[in-house]
């Protein structure tokens, strides 16, 4: 369904400055599955997913190489026109904040139903209200002729990403992206709707991208996981095995550094040190400046993106364990 491959994007900073915010990248997205993105804030999860889905204002972009083919389509080619079929009919994105996402003059219904119009301007009105009871209704929305006519400042937060859900779900994409889509609501319901919608999305051989930094989340909802840091893949495989015995010692920082289960009494652990900016990367692993296990090579050499088994890659010269698990 989706295959990136070796994908780099180099950004225009403020002040002129190339920024290498994505390096190397190579990814797969299988039909009916869920590939989780974890990493730290400023790794360049949102800007991976926005150049799957061609979202990237080409102001901002200094260069980009490699490929990235939706389905056969070449995102790094395609035409705005293109990109503009693509994006809600093939491609859905749930974004970050619902509040500057959604239109604010705008009611729950009249957001949702646009989009069909858009796409769809033969759609009759009675198809368009069903399919957006539909999406509503598969986004988690109970009672949603309650809230139809609300306006995004009406809704809770919860409401809101849930609509943003709807927004996404309604054209039924092949793929959604959903970059941290769930952040206003607490972490019970979290995994409660994102199971639904994984479920869902199994069942009809779609396929998801589940952006969040809570690994928590993202074990309940992906199938594959890929962790990001400065922009480059460290790590990429099956999600439980590597969040069970990660491999690479940024992943095993980041599990260490998730909050413990109460009754373990053990409070959450944070990484030493901070992600470097994208013009400020150390010249050999990304990761060498915080890593406890870095040895000279690491601080000279970029290590390879290599197979640990068939199924799982890690780019560090000294895996913490061969792939058995
Ligand atoms: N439009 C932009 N222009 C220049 N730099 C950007 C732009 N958007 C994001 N960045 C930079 O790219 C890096 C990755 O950002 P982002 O993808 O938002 O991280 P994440 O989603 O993982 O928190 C950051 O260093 C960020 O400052
Ligand atoms: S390559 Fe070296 S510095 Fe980088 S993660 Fe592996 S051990 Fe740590
Ligand atoms: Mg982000």
């Amino acid at each position: 369904m989706l295959r990136i491959d070796n994908f780099s994007l180099q950004l225009k900073g403020s002040d002129g400055r190339i920024l290498p915010v994505i390096e190397q990248v190579s990814l797969c997205v299988a039909k009916g599955s869920c590939l989780g993105i974890a990493g730290e804030s400023g790794s360049g999860k949102s800007v991976l997913a926005m150049s799957i889905a061609g979202l990237l204002p080409t102001g901002s972009v200094h260069a980009r190489s490699g490929v990235i083919d939706f389905d056969g389509c070449q995102i790094l080619s395609a035409s705005e026109a293109e990109l503009r079929q693509l994006r809600g009919r093939k491609v859905g994105f749930i974004f970050q904040e619902p509040m500057t996402a959604m239109n604010p003059l705008m009611t729950l219904y009249d957001q949702i139903v646009e989009t069909v119009y858009a796409h769809f301007p033969a759609t009759s009105r009675a198809d368009a209200d069903a399919r957006v009871m539909l999406a509503l209704d598969r986004a988690g929305f109970n009672e949603p002729q309650k809230f139809l006519h609300s306006y995004p400042h009406q809704l809770s937060g919860g409401m809101r990403q849930r609509a943003m859900i709807a927004m996404a779900l309604v054209l039924e994409p092949e793929l959604i992206i959903a970059d941290e889509p769930t952040t206003a609501i607490d972490a019970a319901l979290q995994v409660q709707l994102l199971s639904g919608l994984r479920r869902q999305i199994e069942k009809d051989g779609r396929s998801m991208i589940f952006i969040s930094h809570d690994l928590g989340v993202i074990r309940a909802v992906s199938d594959q996981l890929a962790v990001l840091y400065a922009g480059c893949l460290v790590e990429s495989g099956d999600a439980v095995n590597i969040l069970e015995s990660p491999a690479h010692p940024y992943t095993a920082d980041l599990v260490s550094a998730l909050p413990r289960l109460v009754k373990e009494r053990k409070l959450p652990v944070s990484i030493a040190g901070v992600l470097p900016a994208p013009d400020k990367k150390p010249a050999g692993c990304v990761y060498s400046d915080r890593c406890h296990h870095a040895q000279d090579i690491c601080r000279e050499k970029r290590p390879p993106l290599q197979n640990l088994s068939a199924s799982w890659q890690i780019s560090c010269f000294y895996p913490l364990h061969k792939g058995q698990v």
